[in-house]
């Protein structure tokens, strides 16, 4: 394989690359988002793949969730807040159910750029280019608007760094002791989470500091590399727009220029793994993007649909196994439940969703692999965008406060429920996985499997 450098993507086929009319304003702006300082540390982005090693040992558990698409409108104290919020409580959920440490990762700060199916958006004879997200161009449907811009890159690094700074305020000034109105323990190892009756946990008393981490698609090559810098001691270089980008479903290819741009940074990476995926190419995506095999680097994050899961992740669990390398197995039950409503609304019903999880869990536990993560599509808003849940709205209200651009999210109740469903299954279902050799624990033995 060819040396690696920042930019050894460009030669590489880009799918989903953005057509600025003025090459020049491009590179002017690049130049400038390069110089800025860093989003993220990374002494960070070292912690959180020591953490997620942790998990695919079943040690810790993944919690990553936030908007389809951030809005730079949405940069406001409001929404960052409900995000903040409601992720944590869920993690509480998690941990509390699971005995197990949550880690926190946003889809968020930096959740700006949409892979799109088809590039151009047609009405009335009029054809205009996509809306491919706030990084990119402006959803109004105006040639004006839907022009990719360079200067939105500059704004869309700015939002970021105004939403974690939010967060870190939020968090350091102890957010969390406003959720449940006391000191939590955030261990998940213990059982007084949050403490009961004002009793402080052993193992961990007077906790009132979370760590959250920061993730979103890696889409546009230009806006990641520019902020892709080498860690202080070696050559390591490391991506520091989010502590963790993915490579979407659509942009996965092995010789394509995204693959080739993740596999040289440094960070813990994940992969969308959708219904196209085979065996063979999983495992060639696998070799490339962790070529060391090194803990906590790759999560996989799968996404069939209800209908399809039963058929498309039991061969890959398999492949994987068969392997012996290690990756975290982490769920995504929204990308693969989307469906149309008779008026044309995109929505997820909340039992399907449930539905891919419950198989998930119980594919892995029976393969004798660990599903060590969730990733979802919600707000701490009360929106009407997902059908179905304990009183959620119906196909009837999802026109009351329908929001989202994109993909529809849980809302507030919709998550928190989720997450109270997640908890009381994962107690079965790591009863049940402990009976069986855990994938990549035993890899001395893997060639005789
Ligand atoms: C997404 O996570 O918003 C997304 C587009 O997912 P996928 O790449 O799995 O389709
Ligand atoms: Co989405």
């Amino acid at each position: 394989m060819n040396t690696w450098t920042p930019d050894s993507w460009q030669t590489k086929p880009l799918a989903q690359g953005v057509d600025y009319a003025d090459r020049a304003h491009l590179q002017r702006t690049l130049a400038e988002l390069a110089a800025m300082p860093p989003l993220v540390g990374s002494w960070e982005i070292e912690e959180l793949k020591r953490q997620l090693a942790e998990a695919q040992l079943g040690r810790r558990f993944l919690l990553q969730g936030g908007d389809c698409c951030e809005r730079f409108d949405d940069c406001r104290p409001e929404p960052i807040a409900g995000k903040l919020k409601i992720l944590l409580e869920m993690g509480l959920i998690l941990a509390a159910g699971q005995n197990r440490r949550v880690i926190h990762v946003g889809r968020i700060a930096g959740q700006f750029a949409k892979p799109r199916s088809a590039e151009t958006e047609t009405h009335n004879g009029v054809a205009l280019p996509s809306y491919r997200g706030d990084l990119i161009n402006r959803p109004a449907f105006t040639a004006e608007a839907r022009a990719p811009d360079p200067r939105l890159l500059l704004r869309g690094y700015q939002r970021a760094t105004l939403t974690l700074h939010y967060i870190h305020g939020l968090i350091e000034g102890g957010f969390i002791k406003t959720i449940a109105g006391k000191p939590l323990c955030w261990c998940g190892s213990c059982t007084a989470a949050p403490v009961n009756s004002g009793r402080q946990c052993n193992c961990h008393p007077n906790i009132d500091r979370v760590e959250f981490f920061t993730s979103h698609e890696g889409l546009h090559l230009d806006y990641e590399r520019a902020q892709t810098r080498p860690g202080p001691r070696d050559s390591t270089w490391y991506d520091l727009t989010a502590h963790f980008p993915w490579i979407g479903d659509r942009t996965r290819s092995i010789g394509g220029a995204h693959v080739e741009f993740f596999r040289g940074i440094a960070n813990p990476i994940g992969l969308k793994v959708g219904p196209t995926m085979t065996p063979e190419e999983l495992l060639a995506l696998i070799d490339v993007l962790n070529p060391n095999d090194e803990p906590g680097r790759l999560t996989l994050i799968h996404r069939f649909g209800l209908r399809r899961i039963e058929k498309c992740l039991p061969p890959l669990v398999e492949a994987v196994r068969r392997c012996g390398k290690t990756v975290l197995w982490c769920c995504d039950p929204m990308h693969g439940n989307t469906q149309l409503t008779q008026g044309g609304l995109k929505t997820r019903d909340f039992n399907h969703v449930l539905g891919e999880l419950d198989r998930a869990f119980e594919i892995h536990a029976r393969l004798g692999s660990v599903l060590g993560g969730v990733h979802f599509e919600l707000t701490g808003e009360n929106v009407t965008e997902c059908i179905g849940g304990a009183g959620g709205p119906s196909e009837a209200d999802l026109g009351k406060a329908y929001l989202s651009d994109v993909d529809p999210r849980l809302n507030y109740e919709q998550a928190l429920e989720m997450a109270a469903s997640i908890a009381r299954r994962t107690g079965n279902s790591r009863k049940y996985a402990r009976r069986l050799p855990p994938v990549g624990l035993n890899r001395e033995n893997s060639n005789s499997q």
